[in-house]
Order: structure tokens, then sequence, then C-alpha cells
């Protein structure tokens, strides 16, 4: 690891982007803890990325809507942070455009994204351009900004080696231009277990403790969560380990000695799941004070969020511009004849 380094990550917003107590502790608090870390951090939504699954206009809006809150009342801090949508930044399908031609065919055939199409039965006819050429976007929103680091998910692994791929031909081809960029490893923090005990938290599978929803939404999920199945009455001795209510305390309730009391009277049968459920919903609500504050405010104040991603579009583009021109330079297509400006 060098000591001072610049890290590049985007997320797709093909999911709602209502966060969940999941996506938070899985994938918001390890962001928050990055950008302190490193001396430049890129963080982008990646809109056109969506378009290869989300084609309904009110669903794109909303998604990328619920994404931009959730990410800044979270944390994020747009002051150390080139927060900014992929979309509005605009070089980045131009660079794809370029790196289309360095890029051989059969190193996009064997990547994920399209073989676990083929695989689920769809017929390669089928396949959109997008999710084929998916691989090369991300490659050029990555090798644009010069990035050090790419903190991505395992499933993410393969198209970082390919944009790594992609920046070898170009270089080997026009001379050295990219950076070649390395795979941060996050930590794959553990499956969070949803309210029915049994699958992993998911919006799609509604079982799921949201942080930035309504209290009355809030508690009904909370209420609803499943506990110990043996447990029949507050009196019956109940077990803790394992128990999804727990496992939430444990990550949730910052009051340790609470959590602890609430244990020792769960395994001598002195409490019933009501009270557990209901310090779970206050701690929740504690826990998430600030964040919850900041969501309302910027739900009510659009244009601060308009001031934001203006920002953070402008200064992505500084230095998407940069790179660009010297792509044009190497590529021969800034010749004698050249006028163009960005
Ligand atoms: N494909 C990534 C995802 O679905 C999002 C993404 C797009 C990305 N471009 C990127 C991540 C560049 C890192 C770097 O999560």
């Amino acid at each position: 690891m060098k000591d001072k380094y610049s890290i590049l990550t985007g997320i797709t917003p093909s999911g709602s982007g209502e966060i969940h107590v999941g996506n938070y502790f899985g994938a918001v608090m390890p962001f928050l803890e990055l950008q302190k870390k490193a001396d430049k951090v890129y963080f982008f939504i990646a809109d056109l990325h969506a378009l290869t699954t989300i084609q309904d206009k009110e669903q794109l809006q909303r998604n990328v809507e619920n994404q931009v809150i959730s990410y800044l009342a979270s944390g994020l801090d747009p002051e150390k942070v080139v927060f900014y949508r992929q979309s509005d930044v605009g070089l980045h399908p131009e660079l794809q455009c370029i790196l289309n031609n360095v890029t051989p065919l059969g190193l996009i055939k064997r990547c994920h994204a399209y073989k676990d199409k083929l695989q689920k039965g769809f017929d390669e006819e089928g396949v959109n351009m997008g999710l084929f050429n998916y691989p090369i976007l991300m490659a050029a929103d990555i090798l644009m900004y010069e990035a050090d680091y790419v903190p991505v998910g395992d499933d993410q692994r393969q198209h970082i080696e390919v944009a790594r791929d992609i920046a070898g031909y170009f270089n080997n081809t026009f001379g050295q231009t990219f950076k070649l960029p390395d795979i941060y490893n996050v930590k794959e923090t553990a499956r969070l277990i949803g309210t029915d005990g049994k699958r992993k938290m998911s919006k799609s599978l509604n079982n799921y403790i949201s942080v930035f929803e309504s209290e009355e939404k809030i508690k009904k999920q909370i209420m609803s969560c499943f506990t110990d199945p043996n447990r029949i009455k507050p009196t019956d001795p109940g077990k803790v380990e394992g128990n999804p209510i727990f496992i939430f305390h444990d990550l949730i309730n910052e009051d340790k000695k609470e959590v602890e009391e609430l244990k020792q009277r769960y395994l001598a049968g002195k409490v019933g799941d009501v009270e557990v459920k209901e310090k779970l919903l206050k701690a929740l609500l504690q826990r998430f004070t600030k964040e919850r504050k900041r969501y309302q405010e910027l739900q009510n104040n659009p244009e601060k969020i308009v001031e934001i991603l203006k920002e953070g579009a402008k200064k992505a583009r500084e230095q998407a511009e940069k790179k660009m021109l010297e792509v044009r330079e190497k590529i021969g297509i800034t010749n004698k004849y050249s006028f163009f400006k960005y």
C-alpha cells in the first residue's frame, strides 16, 4: 500500500437505493472509513451503467435520488470526496469509445456480467450491448482518474482485472498513458441475516430494517422480526446466539450494558420479545439520529443536492478533460489543424 493514494469507486443504481441496516454496515460504513484514509477519493453514481437493466425513467430517477441522498445523509463528505454522477461528466463514454478499439472481443466474452446472463438461459442474441460492453465503460470510469486503488466487492474483481488489461493494451499500442489500478481489498463483511432469520437481509426479500424510513415503518419491521422459535412464553429461557434480534442489538445498540443485561434476562426467561424489540427500535433511532435528520434536510432542500453534484462533476471534469486531451494527443486525433477544446 502506498503512503499517499487515490481511490475511486462507483455504485450502480440498479436497486432502489434505499439503505437498510445490512447495506449500512456492509457497504456504507466501510466506505465512510475509507474516505478518511485516502488522499483523494472519487465516488460516483454509475447511472449510465444502470441503463443495462433499468429502462424505466421514473425508476431510474428514484433510484439515483435515493442513492445520492442516502450516501450524503450517512456521512459522505463532499468536501473530501469528489462525488458525482457518471452522466454529468459526459466524457466516460467518449473514452469507452476509444478503448473499444484496443479491447479484444475474447476478453469481454470471458467476463461474468455477460457469461452469467448466458448461464441464466439468455440467448446470446438477446443480450444488449450495454451489458456486453459494461466492463469497457467501467475501465473508462477508472482509467480516466488515474486511481491507485479501486475498492470493490468480490463480484467486481474481474472487472478491475479487465480494466488493467485494457490499460495495458492501450499503453502498448499508444505509449504509456494509463496507470494500472489495483484492487483495494475490501474485507467482505459477513452477510447480515434478515428479519426472517433465514436469508441475507435484502430489500427484495422484504426481510430488512431500514435506516431512513419513518419510525412507524421501522417499528413494524422490527416487531415482525424472527427471534427464538422455540420460545413460547417470556418466562421460557431463550437462545441468544444466532438470534437475529440480538445480532441486530450487537450491531446497532451502542449501550453495550443494556445489550448484555437484555441477553442475560433473555437466557433466564426474564424478558419478553416485545421489550427486546422496543429497545432495539430505540437504539436504532438513537444510533442514526444525525443521519436521519440530514436525510430529511436533504430531501427538503433539493437545491443543496444540485449544488453538491454540480461541484463534484466540476472537479471530476477537470481531471477527465486533462486525461482526454492526453488521449486525443496519443491516438492522433489531435493534429496540426486541431482547435478542439473541452
Ligand atoms: N459495476 C459496479 C457495481 O455494480 C459499479 C461501477 C461502475 C464501478 N463503474 C465502476 C465500481 C468503476 C468501481 C469502479 O458495483
